[in-house]
C-alpha cells in the first residue's frame, strides 16, 4: 500500500493548492463596486470592478472607438484618467506620444477598473450608440470590395461626413467571441435612418470575411458609432482628395454632403487611384456628379492599365497625378488643403507631394487605414 501515499498526497496537496489559489483569485479580483466620474460628473457610473475601462464603460452605454475590438491592437480606445493609477503598461506605451503619457491619456482596452476613477471623454462621444441594425442590401461593387447598406429601424443616427462607424461581428466558424471593425460611412449625412460601408475583402481578415462570405441581406448587425474627427473644413481652400480602393466611401459621402447643402463656392478636385479598370467602381456616379456640379473635378487614374481595359485616362501612380496636376493645371500657387484616405504608406506619399508642393502639412487631413 505504501507506493500509493506518495502519488495520493501529491493529489491531495494539488486539490488543496488550487482551492487555495481559487480563493486568493476571487479576494485578489474582488474589487468590488468602483465609481466612474466622466468629465467632472457630468456622468457618474457604479461598475463592478476588476473588468477593462473600455468594456464596463460600453455596458454603460459609453462607447469609446475601438476599432481592434479592445485587443490592444488600434489605440483608438484613447481616454484621460485623472486618477492616478500607476505607470502605462508596455502595451499602451507604442501608441501614444510624450504628451500623451504626460496627459495621463491612456488605452482603455487596456486598464482595468481596480477603484474609483475620474476621467475624461470627448463630449461628442456621449452620442455614439449602439445599433441593432438590418443588411438591406450587399452590392459587388469591384470582385473584392462589397456596398453593404444598413437600415437602422427605428432609430436614427446623426453624423458629420467622414466619420466613421465599428461593425461587430458575431463569432462564426473558428472565431471565438465577437469582432469589431471600423470602416468609414459612405452614406449621405441626410440618411438618419440608413449606413453604408464599403468594406474590402482582406485576405484572412475576420471581419472582411464574415462580411464577403457569411453577410446576407436581411441579417442582423451590430454597429456602434459614429466616431471619427476626418471632415470637410469650412473654408474656402480648393479641396484636393484623394483616395484608392475602399478609401472612395468618406469622399463619396462629403461629396453627396456638399450638393444637398448647396456648398458651391469651393473647387474639389478627386484624385481616385486604381491598379487596372477591374479595381475601379462608382465612375458613372463620379463623372455624373462632376458633369451637374462645375466645382467637382474627377481625376481617375490606372497605375497598371491592361490591354483589354482601353483606358484613355491618367495613367501612373496616383502621386503622380496629382503632382502633375497641382503642378500643370490647378496651380501650385493656389489656396489648397489636403484630404487623403487609404494606407499608411499612400498618405505618406501624398503627404510629400503635398508639402512639396506648398501645402502646409497642417493643412492635410488623414483617415489612414492598414
Ligand atoms: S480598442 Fe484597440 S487598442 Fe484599445
Amino acid at each position: 500500500m505504501s507506493f500509493l501515499i506518495a502519488p495520493l498526497t501529491i493529489a491531495c496537496l494539488s486539490a488543496v493548492l488550487a482551492a487555495l489559489i481559487a480563493v486568493i483569485d476571487r479576494i485578489v479580483n474582488n474589487y468590488g463596486e468602483c465609481q466612474i466620474d466622466i468629465n467632472n460628473g457630468t456622468k457618474v457610473l457604479t461598475v463592478k470592478g476588476g473588468e477593462p475601462l473600455l468594456s464596463l464603460l460600453s455596458s454603460e452605454g459609453i462607447y469609446l472607438p475601438s476599432a481592434c475590438g479592445g485587443k490592444g491592437s488600434c489605440g483608438a480606445c484613447k481616454c484621460q484618467v485623472e486618477t492616478d493609477i500607476g505607470p502605462h503598461l508596455p502595451t499602451e506605451t507604442p501608441y501614444l506620444t510624450k504628451e500623451e503619457i504626460k496627459d495621463k491619456i491612456r488605452l482603455s482596452c487596456q486598464v482595468k477598473v481596480k477603484s474609483d476613477l475620474s476621467i475624461n471623454i470627448p463630449e461628442e462621444l456621449f452620442n455614439v450608440k449602439q445599433f441593432d441594425a438590418t443588411v438591406v442590401s450587399i452590392k459587388d461593387v469591384t470582385y473584392d470590395i462589397k456596398e453593404v447598406v444598413f437600415d437602422l429601424g427605428d432609430e436614427t443616427i446623426t453624423f458629420h461626413s467622414g466619420m466613421y462607424i465599428q461593425i461587430v461581428v458575431p463569432p462564426y466558424d473558428k472565431i471565438k467571441g465577437t469582432t469589431q471593425r471600423a470602416y468609414s460611412m459612405s452614406s449621405r449625412p441626410l440618411d438618419h435612418n440608413r449606413v453604408e460601408l464599403l468594406i474590402r475583402l482582406v485576405p484572412g481578415g475576420i471581419a472582411t470575411t464574415y462580411v464577403h462570405e457569411h453577410l446576407k441581406e436581411g441579417d442582423k448587425m451590430g454597429l456602434v458609432g459614429p466616431f471619427g474627427d476626418f471632415r470637410r473644413s469650412s473654408t474656402d481652400s480648393i479641396m484636393l482628395c484623394v483616395a484608392g480602393g475602399s478609401g472612395m466611401a468618406p469622399f463619396k459621402s462629403i461629396l453627396h454632403d456638399m450638393i444637398d447643402s448647396n456648398i458651391t463656392h469651393r473647387d474639389v478636385w478627386y484624385f481616385f487611384g486604381a491598379r487596372s479598370l477591374r479595381d475601379m467602381f462608382y465612375m458613372d456616379e463620379m463623372y455624373a456628379m462632376a458633369k451637374e456640379n462645375p466645382w467637382f473635378h474627377f481625376v481617375p487614374a490606372l497605375s497598371e492599365p491592361q490591354p483589354e481595359d482601353n483606358w484613355t485616362g491618367e495613367t501612373g501612380l496616383i502621386t503622380d497625378v496629382l503632382d502633375r496636376f497641382i503642378k500643370n493645371t490647378i496651380g501650385a500657387d493656389k489656396d489648397m488643403e489636403g484630404y487623403l484616405c487609404g494606407s499608411p504608406g499612400m498618405i505618406n506619399a501624398c503627404n510629400n507631394v503635398m508639402t512639396g508642393n506648398g501645402i502646409p502639412l497642417e493643412k492635410i487631413y488623414y483617415d489612414s487605414f492598414a
